[in-house]
Parts: structure tokens; C-alpha cells; sequence
């Protein structure tokens, strides 16, 4: 990839992507919308190459949220099929050979199949060693459930009303020792969050682009980089204040 134009003192550590707009890219072919899910898985192998060469040291995809069950059950059954057969059993391999680590964000409830779990646990045992870009899948994951489950986590914990705080609270979210992602994108054109890692991107930079995830490749990857680089930010403090003291980490 072209990585010319890119700053590499100021790549972002985590970069969080919501990947929409698989249904519309199938029905402006008339095609079937799961032709658009096929597609898409393509678009994640080719974003995921882009994030390793970048050197990204997270990458964060939602896959599929707590919300997207309500979608008829023969486009939820193939979209599982994607994730767990194509992604996690045909892909696994050139992901590991690359040095991804895959881990999983999302709840590991009643709805999702045993067999799915069981591709999640093998990918995730497969790559675990692995030094290179994270990749996390964030699977039947939704931003409030996440906050939800940090809060029943600590009350079970038995942590004292007086001992809870933010550090607590994100010692309890899903993935440890997961940085806020520095940026946040969304494809196919819609200005929505949809419930992505709400507590996560307080600070985010987000870059909303109009290419639906199918046709997303490494250089559009490349080019919200560029974008991103060309944001100030702040953290609250005024614009003087960081120039004399840095970004803050
Ligand atoms: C994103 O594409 C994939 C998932 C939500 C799983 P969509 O299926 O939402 O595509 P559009 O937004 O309907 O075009
Ligand atoms: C968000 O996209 C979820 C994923 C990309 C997995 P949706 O297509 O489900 O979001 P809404 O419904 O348009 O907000
Ligand atoms: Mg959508």
C-alpha cells in the first residue's frame, strides 16, 4: 500500500471501523443483500492486510451487533456462516501467518451458536501468541451491553460504591488492556455510531466515509489515516496548551 502522505509519528494506535453498507452495495446490483455480506468479508481480509501494514497495534471491526438479530433469520444464518466459516475457518490461517492476534468483543449469550463460540475460541487460541495488529471482532456487541455487563461484573466483585470510578469500570469492559481507539470510521454514508464502543470513543476522532464496505479497500484505511492526522486534538485543554505540552497518551 501506499503509505506516502502518512505521518508515522502520529499513526493512531487503534483504529475502530463500523462496516456498513453491504445491503445496499448487493441491491444496487440486484443481488441478494447476503452477496453483500460475502463481499464484505473480502473488504475486512483486505483492511485488516492494510491495518498490519500500517502497523497498526489494534484494529477493531463490528461485525455484528446486539441489535442486528432482529434482521430476518436466513440473513442473520448466513451472516454467521461468514464470520465463523469464511473469516474465522478459511481466513484464519493467512491472518496468523500475517502475526494477527484475533480476539472477540460482545456477549456470549444463549443466541449465539455453540459452533459459532467454538470457531471464536479456536481462532483466538490459534493467534494468541501472535505480535502483530490485533484484530477484535466485535460480535453480538452492543456499547450499552458492554457498559451493562462492566456494572454487573463490579457488583459482583462486591467493589464499594466509593471504590467505583472509571479505572474500575474499564478493568471490567471486554477486551483488557484495549486502548480508546484514537480513530473511529463508518462506511456507506450513514452519520450513526449504532452502538459501537460508546464508552470507548469519548475522544475518538471520527471519520464518516461514503464508500460502502464492500468496496472498501486498505487505501480508503489510508486515506481516514490522513484525515485523522490532520485533526487537532484536544482532550479538553485549549489548542496552546498542546502544543506546548504534547498529546497527552
Ligand atoms: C453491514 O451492512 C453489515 C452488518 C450490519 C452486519 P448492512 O447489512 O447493514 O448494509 P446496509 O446498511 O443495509 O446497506
Ligand atoms: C451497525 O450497522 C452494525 C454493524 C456494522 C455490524 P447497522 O446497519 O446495523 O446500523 P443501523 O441499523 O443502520 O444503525
Ligand atoms: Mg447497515
Amino acid at each position: 500500500m501506499d503509505t506516502g502522505g502518512l505521518d508515522p509519528k502520529r499513526m493512531p494506535r487503534h483504529v475502530a471501523c463500523v462496516m456498513d453498507g453491504n445491503g445496499r452495495w448487493a441491491t444496487r446490483r440486484g443481488l441478494p443483500r447476503t452477496e453483500g455480506h460475502r463481499a464484505g468479508e473480502e473488504a475486512l481480509l483486505d483492511a485488516a492486510k492494510g491495518a498490519v501494514e500500517l502497523g497498526l497495534e489494534w484494529f477493531t471491526v463490528y461485525a455484528f451487533s446486539t441489535e442486528n438479530w432482529r434482521r430476518p433469520h436466513s440473513e442473520v444464518r448466513f451472516l454467521l456462516g461468514v464470520i465463523a466459516d469464511d473469516l474465522l475457518t478459511r481466513r484464519r490461517d493467512e491472518l496468523h501467518a500475517m502475526g494477527v492476534r484475533i480476539l472477540f468483543a460482545g456477549r456470549r449469550d444463549w443466541r449465539v451458536p455453540k459452533w459459532v463460540l467454538r470457531r471464536m475460541d479456536e481462532a483466538v487460541e490459534l493467534t494468541r501468541r501472535n505480535t502483530g495488529t490485533t484484530l477484535t471482532v466485535a460480535f453480538n456487541y452492543g456499547g450499552r451491553a458492554e457498559i451493562v455487563d462492566a456494572v454487573r461484573s463490579l457488583v459482583a466483585e462486591g467493589v464499594k460504591p466509593s471504590d467505583v470510578n472509571e479505572r474500575a469500570l474499564r478493568r471490567h469492559l471486554y477486551v483488557q488492556g484495549m486502548p480508546d481507539p484514537d480513530l473511529f470510521i463508518r462506511t456507506s454514508g450513514e452519520y450513526r455510531i449504532s452502538n459501537f464502543l460508546l464508552w470507548e470513543i469519548a475522544y475518538s476522532e471520527l471519520v464518516f466515509m461514503d464508500v460502502l464496505w464492500p468496496d472498501f479497500r486498505r487505501e480508503h484505511l489510508r486515506q481516514a489515516v490522513l484525515e485523522y492526522q490532520q485533526r487537532e486534538r484536544r482532550f479538553g485543554r485549549t489548542g496552546e496548551q498542546r502544543d506546548q505540552d504534547g498529546l497527552p497518551a
